[in-house]
């Protein structure tokens, strides 16, 4: 499974830890940016991210900013993306049994990297039930 990783400069540091985590591992995670703690605008984050995973360059995606919000906000934009802040263990794991989210989301400046870790875990470990919640998820592509 490809996953592809990025932050702005709020995620920096934890995009960084999670990268040496999963290349201890053995796995090395596609980094799409940012490559320094230098400000940069989460949008533009977001934007490189979007394309990879609707291209299907990478299965699943990782993005972080200081508080996951503004980055999670500027990919759901993106019709196909389903992107979930995993702000506890119980949400990483909803957030693919139920939403099949295709784009983890965290903070950096909220989380702390072994609950990241975590959390990522389960959200792996887990399936998408499929059923009720694909005519959801399909509701979501629709759009109004
Ligand atoms: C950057 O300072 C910060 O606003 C950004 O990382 C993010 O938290 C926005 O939601």
């Amino acid at each position: 499974m490809k996953i592809a990783i990025a932050s702005d400069h709020g995620g920096f540091e934890l995009k960084e830890q999670i990268k040496e985590h999963f290349s201890s591992l053995g796995t090395t995670l596609q980094d799409l940016g940012t490559c320094s703690a230098d400000s940069c605008d989460y949008p533009d984050i977001a934007h490189k991210m979007v394309p990879t995973i609707l291209n299907k360059q990478a299965d699943l995606g990782i993005l972080i900013c200081g508080t996951g919000v503004g980055i999670s906000i500027a990919a759901n934009r993106f019709r196909g993306i389903r992107a979930a802040i995993l702000y506890d263990d119980f949400t990483a794991e909803m957030a693919k049994k139920h939403n099949d989210a295709n784009i983890m989301v965290f903070g950096g400046r909220t989380m702390k990297i072994e609950d990241v870790i975590r959390r990522i875990n389960i959200f792996l470990n887990t399936e998408f039930e499929g059923g009720r919640h694909s005519k959801r998820l399909a509701k979501i592509e629709e759009g109004i």
